[in-house]
């Protein structure tokens, strides 16, 4: 009988759903983290030297230290994600490690997030719900000036990043009747700015001095970091309330935290931050913002489907073939 050929090693370094763990058991020499404790740099190093397949998250740090110590045995990082702002691109393609990651299946539940955090700042839903459960404080009844937030309809919405996301939140936003404003690389085609009735800003400043609600919506690469800086951020309105569901790093997060602590724009709907998990204690302090441990995804239906990539982009690599998602850093 002929000899079945050897699976391959594939370590991931977080618990994923019982449903994705069971299937790569199946098709792969898979080691798990049933613990779901993160790996230290001395276990991912000896993860990279006995794999044959890496899948880690986004809080694993797959950085050129790291990859220069892989063995040759190396060829796949097949990140559980869509953003791959973890992973140092240029060197794995220099170790010819091939790297992917998860597109499109997170799409609709970070942008349901994106929208709840529209809605749910300008209207307070985060200080009314505590108010209500403090044992400290007792609703009085309803009252016509207390607790009131602001209108989103009609309210001009300046997504940055109008990639999938940024165009799914677009979609939802049109329906709650906000106007689409948005900043890109690259103009939308006249067909979908049509479907949106976007309005495009090349200047990036222009747009921003004009918002009623900014929406954060693009990779974190070099050239988005602290997209929005401290110079940016003034530029706001002081009515003006800030989203991010993409990535904590676009935002100069200590001069956002300036600016709410003095008033100086209306809030914040904040799922994502610049160092996690460490946090700007004055933004967790503030009333005006809401912040979220990175659940932009976090439906069990997503993180299976993420789970599925992972697997497809493995299986097919194994195969001998181009992985579907596969990423290099001219991409982003
Ligand atoms: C993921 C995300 O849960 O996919 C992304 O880019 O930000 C998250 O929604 C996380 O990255 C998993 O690694």
């Amino acid at each position: 009988m002929p000899n079945s050929p050897k699976k391959p090693t594939v370590i991931v370094t977080r618990k994923l759903p019982d449903v994705v763990e069971t299937r790569m058991r199946e098709l792969f020499d898979a080691r798990l983290n049933v613990d779901d404790r993160p790996m230290s740099n001395a276990e991912l190093v000896e993860a990279v030297k006995t794999a044959d397949v890496l899948v880690p998250t986004v809080t694993d740090r797959i950085d050129r230290a790291l990859i220069s110590q892989a063995g040759d045995q190396l060829r796949l990082i097949a990140n559980f994600g869509t953003g791959v702002d973890n992973i140092d691109l240029d060197t794995a393609s220099n170790r010819g490690i091939i790297v992917t990651n998860t597109p499109g299946v997170l799409t609709e539940d970070t942008a349901d997030m994106t929208m709840a955090l529209i809605l749910a700042v300008p209207r307070r839903l985060a200080e009314a719900t505590l108010y209500m459960k403090n044992p400290n404080t007792e609703w009085a009844g309803w009252s016509p000036t207390w607790m009131l937030g602001h209108r989103i309809y009609g309210k001009r919405l300046g997504i940055i990043g109008m990639g999938r996301i940024g165009q799914a939140v677009a979609r939802r936003a049109k329906a709650f009747g906000l106007q689409i404003h948005y900043h890109n690389r690259r103009r939308l085609a006249e067909a979908i700015e049509q479907e949106f009735e976007a309005t495009y800003w090349d200047s990036l400043d222009q747009m921003l001095a004009r918002m009623d609600i900014v929406s954060v919506n693009c990779p974190h690469t070099p050239a988005t970091y602290h997209l929005l800086s401290a110079r940016r951020l003034r530029l706001l309105k002081p009515d003006a309330y800030i989203v991010n569901t993409a990535r904590g790093e676009v935002i100069d997060e200590n001069e956002l935290a300036r600016l709410i602590e003095h008033n100086t724009i209306a809030g914040a709907g904040l799922d994502v931050f610049e160092h996690e998990p460490a946090v700007n204690p004055k933004l967790l302090q503030s009333d005006r913002v809401i912040a979220l441990p990175h659940l932009g995804s976090a439906t069990i239906e997503g993180r299976i489907d993420m789970g599925e990539k992972v697997i497809i982009n493995i299986k097919t690599f194994i195969d001998g073939h181009n992985p579907p998602d596969r990423v290099h850093s001219a991409m982003f």
